[in-house]
């Protein structure tokens, strides 16, 4: 056993290692109706049978104007609980929990899919897109002017968070991750970037943090006591020169968080506006760092950790309670059962799928 590989339980939930999968959207919902694809059921397949701790599935909209693109999956209907259902039970059949990601993406939904050869910017109406809405009407660069939210709006916003997390609950997901990152919705209303509202939901600390505050409340008491709840955020907008959101107002909302029921919190920065961002290995990982120093709890770091030493070492210092990883996943569906060969576990303590026997990694 190594530390990487030692086991965590997030309230009754029990995960075998803290290497993670992060959400990555696939946009291959070719139906364009939410519904997870033959496509999904094969990569999120695979990785279940690849040995990560925990899987967390992409970002999945909470209702159809919530999706990134047309391309993204959705979790507002049964049909979509049924397609789930059998990824759920394939990753449970390979000891794999899965979680996912509810996403409503605000100001930054109805774009193109992120594809090679594809368009960039928002999808007209006209071609399967829809108006976007946001804190106020203040437009993502590259991006149209979304509308700005009215009450009865931003109430339907938390409605149908907690309408995809019953649902998340009966596909079978282990645990539920609020988007709060990437310059989503959630994000929108943090950052003074993209929210200017002058109502409860805008202007101090306490009402830019309101929806995020009211939408981990209500799907924290619509999911089962047992379940963990997670939430991913951007601790910084990396814009120095007008106000932004930044890492002390990350710690003083993650403190807020952890007394509301979160369990865990993934730390990633940025996506609300363009930015000089420092990326290198582990550039976010002082982020995690501060928040579980500082707030003490469960905390993910994530962004080029792609090296299994490096990610051991990460555990070893105390820098971070879980890894994440998203582009080292794509290459590698199997990551974590070539790591802990890595990090020195004998065959018997990593979970390769019986089948695979005899393509195991030896010293
Ligand atoms: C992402 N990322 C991302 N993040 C998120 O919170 N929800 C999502 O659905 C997606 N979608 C997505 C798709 C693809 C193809 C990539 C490459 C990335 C960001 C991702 O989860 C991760 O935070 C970053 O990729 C940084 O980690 P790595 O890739 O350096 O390990």
């Amino acid at each position: 056993m190594t530390s990487l590989f030692s086991p965590i339980t997030l309230r009754g939930l029990d995960i075998r290692n803290r290497v993670w999968m992060a959400p990555m959207c696939q946009y291959q919902v070719t139906t364009h109706d939410g519904v997870p694809q033959e496509w999904h059921a094969v990569h999120y397949g695979a990785r279940a049978a690849g040995g990560f701790g925990l899987i967390v599935v992409e970002a999945t909209g909470v209702s159809p104007e919530g999706r990134i693109s047309p391309a993204c999956t959705g979790l507002w209907n049964d049909e979509q609980v049924q397609a789930w259902k059998r990824i759920t039970d394939f990753a449970h059949s390979q000891g794999t929990p899965i979680g996912v990601q509810l996403n409503h993406a605000g100001r930054k939904a109805s774009t193109h899919p992120w594809l090679p050869g594809q368009p960039s910017g928002t999808v007209p109406v006209a071609d399967g897109g829809w108006e976007t809405v946001g804190p106020s009407a203040v437009a993502q660069n590259g991006l149209d002017i979304p509308r700005e939210m009215t009450l009865e709006d931003i109430h339907k916003v938390i409605d149908d968070f907690v309408a995809a997390s019953r649902r998340a609950v009966e596909a079978g997901f282990d645990t539920i991750e609020i988007h709060g990152a990437h310059g989503y919705l959630l994000h929108q209303f943090l950052t003074p970037l993209a929210n200017t509202r002058t109502d409860d939901y805008g202007g101090t600390f306490d009402n830019r943090t309101r929806l995020i505050r009211e939408v981990v409340v209500a799907v924290r008491a619509a999911i089962p006591e047992g379940m963990p709840l997670l939430v991913r955020l951007s601790a910084t907008d990396w814009i120095k020169d007008e106000p932004s959101w930044d890492a002390d107002q990350t710690v003083r909302l993650v403190h807020v968080l952890k007394d509301l029921g979160v369990d865990a919190v993934d730390i990633s920065t940025g996506g609300a506006a363009s930015a000089s961002i420092p990326v290198g290995p582990g550039y976010q990982v002082e982020f995690a760092a501060r928040v579980k120093k500082e707030v003490g709890i469960p905390t993910s770091a994530v962004g080029l950790i792609t090296e299994p030493r490096q990610a051991q070492t990460l555990i070893d210092e105390g820098l971070a309670d879980i890894v994440t990883l998203g582009r080292a996943v794509l290459r590698d569906a199997s990551w974590p059962l070539r790591a802990a060969h890595e990090l020195g576990l004998s065959t018997e303590e990593i979970p390769y799928p019986a089948s695979y026997w005899r393509g195991v990694w030896s010293h």
